[in-house]
């Protein structure tokens, strides 16, 4: 047995968020393309008598560190799939925004998983750590994979998605997360006022196509996210934001997942510089990255 292991693990950004009909579970059925981008959070597993956790970093208030911690969860279910009363202390160090609709907390969850199995010699198998992420949450298998994929079902059956070349984004952090369950009830809501039935979704043709033959402007007209109105309705000033993106020069602009972090597609690094001082005077804070990167990897 090792006596300390380093994950890292990344953000995500959905580029197709398309929300079918409600189902009898709560849950929505989906089609989501995630996209791992180069905004990392850590998790160091050590030897430890019982399992505990703690969070280092600017964000470190934000997470609760009780029995909510999706990355105690994590190794409690990994020790209990394994038989064994396991212990570790847990300790992430967090650049993902908390609750800004980039799967930050998912991210540690998967972080705590590879970070335990490692640490507690276990071996099991990618598929077999995707089974005990499914059920932590649906945004989970994917921070165990990364690169882009497709994920069907709750958005937990994934599909890897070819992709040339590197894309390179702006995020704009706001102040305060939006809880995802709240974002789907409005998402509810609003197609109940309207008597919309929500469409089967389907895979984007033209965002398979842009992501294969790697290119930023179609991408950028491609990308597409039904939580996006009900994101601003709970938070309207995203829409300025999500103006100035598109008025600076952003390819394209949507709301992160349930938000309220805003992705803005850049058409070069250089492009995503400027974006993001550009950004600045209407979010808390601008950070620029590029994907797709890999999943949880042992550092
Ligand atoms: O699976 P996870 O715990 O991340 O989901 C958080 C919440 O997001 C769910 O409780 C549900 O309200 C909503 N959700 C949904 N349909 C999905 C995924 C999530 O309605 N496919």
């Amino acid at each position: 047995m090792t006596s300390s292991v380093t994950v890292r693990v990344p953000a995500k950004v959905n580029l197709q968020l398309s929300v079918g009909p409600l189902r009898d579970d709560g849950y929505h059925d989906l089609v989501n393309v995630f996209h791992a981008v180069s905004l990392f959070d850590e998790v160091t597993a050590s030897e430890a008598e019982t399992l505990t956790v703690r969070v280092e970093g600017d964000l470190a208030d934000q997470v609760p560190v009780d029995g909510d911690n999706l990355a105690i969860r994590a190794a409690r279910a990994l020790a209990s799939r394994a038989g064994r009363a396991y212990g570790a202390e847990l300790v992430i160090r967090k650049s993902i925004p908390v609750a800004g609709g980039m799967a930050g907390g998912s991210a540690d969850a998967a972080a705590a998983l590879v970070a335990c199995d490692r640490l507690w010699g276990l071996g099991l198998s990618l598929e077999d750590l995707s089974d005990i992420a499914a059920d932590l949450g649906s945004d989970v298998p994917f921070a165990l994979l990364g690169g882009t994929a497709v994920g069907v079902g709750r958005g937990e059956v994934l599909t890897p998605l070819p992709v040339s070349g590197t894309f390179h984004w702006v995020f704009a952090l706001a102040d305060g997360g939006l809880s995802t369950p709240t974002v789907y009830s409005e998402c509810d809501r609003l197609r109940e006022a309207a008597g919309e039935r929500a469409a089967w979704p389907a895979l984007s043709e033209p965002l398979a196509a842009a992501l294969r033959d790697g290119d930023p402007q179609g991408l950028g007209k491609a990308l597409a996210n039904d939580l996006q109105q009900a994101a601003i309705m709970l938070r309207r000033s995203l829409l300025r934001t999500l103006d100035e993106g598109r008025e600076q020069g952003a390819l394209g602009a949507l709301v992160s997942g349930s938000g309220p972090t805003c992705a803005f597609l850049a058409e070069s690094a250089e492009h995503a510089l400027d974006l993001s001082v550009a950004l600045r005077s209407v979010c808390r804070a601008t950070v620029s990255a590029y994907g797709p990167v890999p999943g949880a990897v042992l550092v």
